[in-house]
């Protein structure tokens, strides 16, 4: 029974005859979670490698987190940005102290980063009497959201498909630099990368790809935004992803882990940016109001108390080594693993059916997503322990074993 009283097939029903149908989930009804763990409302226990889509950073429930929202919750919840408060002060400064950038706007999700972004990107050569210079070069597999800006960014057609026309974006092969050189023009305001793709299937940049893209930036005046939506806040084990390639960003765009399962989404860019959206050029009602900045600031306080990063690089490494060895053990199904830190993907043959996969998987008490659809992707809180690893990867191993 839930905590109303409702079993959980008559909640799927409810869910099945009330719910817009835009997502395809299964007939359960997740209840409550604890660190990597989650319960169905039928009391069935699962292992949460998902962290809801790289989001839940410090697991379910944490104490921090849950003392955090309780206490500010009792205060002050929201108060828009006519004012400001205490915690979104607080975390502005954190923020911009941990990404080493200069001003930090927030707002309510990633998609919300980046158009944020890319009119702060537009608006900047607007101000510099610029006005034409407004084309954005970007990623074929990239994802960036599906407001109408972040989508006209998003290199994937079945998330474009039926919603045009949309904006300027030239997508070309994400790694190819060369590309990019020849994709640029007096016109271009931005070049917007994910340092890893994470939609696209945890596709890590190659090397000196995301430098090559500095270099093309600067020579053409260009801003390069980093989507760090899914990658930052530690998820590869440095806060930025970025930082891995030696390079900074103009501007960053996150969300996800930041708020540790609460919405928030942040933008933050360098002081040569800082004029290019006036007072009242852009905003929102609810972005960076004390609940979701007290939430945010608490994540990002105890990513440093717990010595999350140089955890994440650690069961990263650990999470990397057995799904290599599933992959040698699997060779039919397994066609390859790859990843960054706790951003991980198992790339399955083809010809295997990934849902089908998933759907046995969480048979078995593992929850995984599915990515770019062929890999399986792994994106568990920063805190899981090693024997949640082997535990994830015994029940891997058993499901992979099925298939082949
Ligand atoms: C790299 C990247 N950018 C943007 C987004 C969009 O974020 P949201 O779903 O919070 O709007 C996502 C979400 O998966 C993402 O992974």
């Amino acid at each position: 029974m839930s905590t109303r009283g409702h079993t959980q097939q008559e909640l799927v029903e409810l869910a099945q005859r009330y719910l817009y149908p835009n997502y395809r989930q299964p007939p359960l009804v997740m209840s409550r979670g604890k660190g990597c763990e989650i319960w169905d409302e039928g009391g069935k226990r699962y292992l949460d490698l998902t962290a809801g889509i790289a989001v839940n950073a410090l697991g379910h429930a944490h104490p921090a987190v849950v003392d955090a929202i309780t206490r500010q919750v009792g205060l002050l919840s929201h108060v828009s940005n006519y004012f400001y408060t205490e915690p979104n002060i607080l975390l502005a400064e954190k923020l911009c102290q941990v990404t080493h950038m200069d001003r930090a706007f927030f707002c309510n999700s990633g998609t919300e980063a980046i158009e944020a972004s890319l009119k702060l990107a537009r608006r900047h050569f607007f101000s510099l009497g610029q006005p034409d210079r407004h084309r954005i070069i970007a990623f074929n597999r990239s994802f960036h959201g599906r407001t109408m800006g972040s989508l006209a960014a998003t290199g994937q057609a079945g998330y474009r498909d039926g919603f045009g026309p949309l904006g300027p974006v030239t997508h070309v092969d994400y790694g190819d630099s060369t590309a990019v050189a020849a994709a640029m023009g007096p016109d271009v305001a931005a070049i917007l990368v994910e340092p890893v793709q994470g939609e696209g299937g945890v596709i890590p940049a190659p090397a000196g790809f995301v430098k090559a893209l500095r270099e093309i930036a600067d020579n053409h005046g260009a801003l390069l935004i980093a989507d760090e939506i899914q990658t930052g806040i530690g998820r590869t084990g440095k806060m930025l992803a970025f930082e891995h390639f030696g390079v900074q960003a103009d501007v960053v765009a996150l969300a996800k882990g930041l708020g540790g399962g609460f919405p928030i989404g942040a933008m933050v860019c360098k002081a040569s940016l800082e004029n290019a959206l006036p007072a009242g050029s852009h905003g929102t009602t609810f972005g960076g109001n004390p609940l979701a900045s007290a939430t945010a600031l608490c994540v990002l306080e105890q990513i440093e108390a717990l010595r999350l990063l140089e955890a994440v690089r650690q069961r990263g490494e650990y999470l990397g080594g057995k799904l290599d060895e599933l992959k040698k053990k699997h060779p039919s199904t397994v066609n390859q693993c790859r990843g960054l830190g706790l951003l991980q993907a198992l790339e399955l043959n083809a010809k295997v059916e990934i849902r089908e996969v998933i759907g046995a998987l969480r048979d078995a008490g593992l929850l995984l997503t599915a990515a770019g659809g062929t890999a399986l992707r792994f994106s568990p809180a920063l805190v899981i322990h090693e024997s949640e690893i082997d535990e994830a990867c015994s029940i891997l191993d058993a499901v992979l074993g099925g298939v082949s």
